[in-house]
């Protein structure tokens, strides 16, 4: 049983209950209001005449903190899921570990947390006198992750005809969890954490421009946000819907990043851009509309290509990200691509490199 008891079955039927309240007030006021709204000339209860009603203010949002000893804290987003974000967050936070600079992933991926596997890290985090989660750390890179405050993924009986002793895993996290919980989850995630001084923190995004990424703009001051995309249309269209995310909540957008870009064959050596380079159609024309034209029209930097490579998602998988696992490769072009990108972010956040 976890001490902190950072979201319990408890507070979740605590939850359950509050809205079950709430529902029940919404419908009495309904009830009272309907009286005053038949008062007026109109079904929205606003008089024709007469001074405009006045309506009760709305709280402002929360005021923007800086996270306790941290210098620079960068997200890595990208609207669409499975582009790569989580592979790239981890390389970049293991290229500036390595450098020496004092870096931190968050794994802010309520649902589908994979630091945890890329870091090949598990365990309950212990608290320090401050009952803050004290971070995990695998090759000199800090992390922290719901993946460490769930119980590991139970197993349960199949009923398969087949494969009767083949258990079922079963995902841990209580999909009840919505709205509310999800922002006090991501809240103590934000603010629990004892990092100690980091020059750099990462974080990891969810796929999406919802809950968690709200939360995070309106609760953490951002220093910048790296944009992960593919080449495909799709991927694109989808990256640039969280540029705009991000632009409106005043955080600078450090650049994108394609990910998968090309396929190097390592038998015949030919480069293949599997998933295309980028047209927009429009009216029966097609228009050059790749990552890199994006980029200038938006006046936002393109940082770099990371190619498709079978070693990147072996690596990612057995917990020895690419940029680990090449470090005594110099000719690696994959950690090469990883690096070069992390320097860039780097000069555009002013960190020593
Ligand atoms: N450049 C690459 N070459 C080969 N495989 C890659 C590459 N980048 C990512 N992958 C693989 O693609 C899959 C999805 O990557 P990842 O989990 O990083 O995406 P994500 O955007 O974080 O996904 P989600 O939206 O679910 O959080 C993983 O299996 C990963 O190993
Ligand atoms: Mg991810």
């Amino acid at each position: 049983m976890h001490q902190y008891a950072i979201l319990t079955a408890n507070n979740v039927l605590q939850a359950e209950a509050s809205a079950t309240i709430l529902l029940t007030m919404m419908l009495f006021k309904r009830l009272f209001s309907t009286a005053r709204v038949l008062q007026h000339d109109n079904p929205l209860g606003l008089p024709r005449s007469g001074t405009p009603p006045s309506f009760p203010r709305r709280r402002g949002l929360p005021e923007k903190r800086k996270i306790r000893d941290v210098k620079k804290v960068i997200a890595v987003s990208s609207a669409k899921g499975g582009v790569g974000k989580s592979t790239i967050a981890v390389n970049l936070a293991l290229a500036f570990a390595r450098r020496g600079i004092r870096t931190g992933i968050l794994d802010t991926d309520i649902f589908g947390p994979s630091i945890p596997t890329l870091l090949n890290l598990s365990g309950e985090p212990r608290l320090d006198e401050n009952n803050c989660l004290i971070p995990l750390t695998n090759y000199g890179l800090k992390s922290m992750s719901m993946g460490y405050l769930l119980p590991s993924a139970q197993q349960t009986q199949s009923d398969h005809p087949d494969h009767p002793d083949q258990p079922i895993p079963m995902d841990p996290t209580p999909i009840s969890w919505r709205g509310l919980m999800v922002t006090k989850a991501m809240h103590q995630l934000l603010h629990s954490v004892s990092w100690g001084p980091l020059d750099v923190l990462f974080l990891d995004l969810p796929p999406g421009t919802g809950d968690v990424q709200l939360t995070i703009n309106q609760e953490i001051v951002l220093d910048g946000a790296v944009i992960v995309t593919t080449p495909q249309d799709i991927a694109l269209r989808d990256a640039v819907r969280g540029i705009g995310m991000f632009q409106r909540m005043n955080v600078p957008v450090l650049g994108m990043v394609r990910n998968m870009a090309y396929f190097n064959c390592p038998s015949c050596g030919t480069s293949t851009e599997i998933f295309g380079h980028g047209h927009k159609h429009l009216q029966g024309r097609e228009e050059e509309w790749g990552v890199q034209a994006e980029c200038r029209r938006l006046g936002v930097e393109f940082l770099g290509d990371v190619p498709l490579d079978a070693a990147v998602c072996r690596d990612a998988d057995r917990g020895v990200p690419t940029v680990v696992a090449e470090e005594g490769t110099p000719e690696s072009k994959r950690r090469e691509a990883f690096v070069g990108i992390a320097e860039e972010v780097a000069r555009r956040v002013g960190v020593q490199w």
